[in-house]
C-alpha cells in the first residue's frame, strides 16, 4: 500500500489527467486542491515528513486552521501529475491562525504550491462555511472555448450565464446559480483571491476574464463536470457565433418549467421574464 493508492489521491489525479486531456491545461496552466477529510489524513499520516518549514500563504484563512489540502505545485504541468505526482502535487497542513502553511507530503524535486493558493484556499474558507463543510474541491482550468467568449460577450454575470444557459437545455440545471464574472486582474495574489471569494458565497463558478475559469463543488466528479458542462456550453456558443449566429432558442418560459419540472431552483434574475 501507497499512499498513492489512496481513494481521494486517485480521484485528484484523475482531474489532473483528464482536465490535460481535454486541452485545459497547456504548460502549467490550471491548478487543484482538495481539503482533506480526518480520515484521508490519518490514513496519509505516516507517509507525512516531520517539522518541515512554514511559509506564508499570502493571505489569512483562519476557519481553516490545522487543516490539510492536496494541492497542485506551482509552475508543474498537469500532464505530468500522473506520471510523477510525488514531484509535481503536495499535501500541505496550515497553521493555527490559517496563515502560513508547510508542505508534509510531495514536492519532492524541490517546489512550492500553486501561485493561486490565496484564491483556492480563501474560495474553500468560504465554501465550507456556507455548505456546513460538504464542499471539498476547489478547480481552476484554461478552457479554450471559454476563455474565447470573454473577449466577445459583455463581461457581466447576466448576460454570460442567459448564453450560456440557452446553449443546452439541461445547463440551467448544471449551473442553478450561474456564473460570475471577475474582470481582468493580475492573477496569483491576494487581490484577485479576495474578488473571487466574496463571488463564490453566491456562485459555484467564477470566469476570471481573458484567463480561465474557477469551479467549486463537493468532489472530483461534481467539480470536474461543472468545468466540463460550461465548457461545453462555451464550445457551442463559439460554434453558433461562427455559424452566423443564433435564428432561434429555447424560449425564456421554457428556463421556468424546465426548474420547476426538475425541482431545481434557478437565478430567476438571469431571465427576462
Ligand atoms: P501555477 O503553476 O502557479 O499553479 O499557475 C498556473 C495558473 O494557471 C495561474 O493562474
Ligand atoms: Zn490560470
Amino acid at each position: 500500500m501507497s499512499i498513492l493508492d489512496e481513494k481521494f489521491m486517485k480521484g485528484f489525479i484523475g482531474v489532473c489527467a483528464e482536465g490535460y486531456r481535454k486541452g485545459w491545461h497547456e504548460r502549467n496552466g490550471g491548478n487543484l486542491s482538495y481539503r482533506m477529510t480526518a480520515d484521508e489524513t490519518a490514513a496519509a499520516m505516516p507517509y507525512f515528513k516531520a517539522d518541515t518549514a512554514w511559509a506564508s500563504i499570502g493571505t489569512e484563512v483562519p476557519d481553516l486552521a490545522w487543516e490539510y489540502f492536496l494541492v497542485t505545485g506551482s509552475g508543474k504541468h498537469m500532464r505530468n501529475v500522473p506520471l510523477e505526482p510525488q514531484n509535481n502535487i503536495c499535501i500541505i497542513q496550515l497553521d493555527g491562525k490559517g496563515e502560513n502553511y508547510r508542505i508534509v507530503w510531495g514536492l519532492e524535486e524541490g517546489g512550492r504550491p500553486t501561485s493561486e493558493l490565496p484564491t483556492h484556499l480563501m474560495n474553500h474558507e468560504i465554501k465550507k462555511k456556507l455548505t456546513q463543510g460538504k464542499y471539498r474541491v476547489i478547480y481552476h482550468a484554461h478552457p479554450g472555448n471559454l476563455i474565447a467568449l470573454t473577449f466577445v460577450l459583455p463581461l457581466d454575470s447576466k448576460t454570460f450565464t442567459h448564453e450560456l444557459w440557452e446553449m443546452a437545455t439541461e445547463n440551467p440545471l448544471v449551473f442553478p446559480k450561474g456564473l460570475a464574472i471577475v474582470p481582468w486582474m493580475v492573477p496569483g495574489g491576494r487581490e484577485i483571491a479576495v474578488a473571487t471569494s466574496k463571488l463564490m458565497a453566491d456562485f459555484d463558478a467564477a470566469v476570471w476574464a481573458h484567463h480561465g475559469l474557477f469551479c467549486s463543488g463537493a468532489d472530483f466528479d461534481e467539480t470536474f463536470s461543472l468545468m466540463d458542462t460550461i465548457e461545453k456550453a462555451a464550445e457551442i456558443c463559439v460554434k453558433v457565433r461562427s455559424m452566423g449566429g443564433k435564428r432561434q432558442t429555447i424560449p425564456e418560459q421554457g428556463f421556468v418549467d424546465l426548474s420547476k419540472d426538475f425541482g431545481i431552483p434557478i437565478k430567476e434574475e438571469i431571465l427576462d421574464l
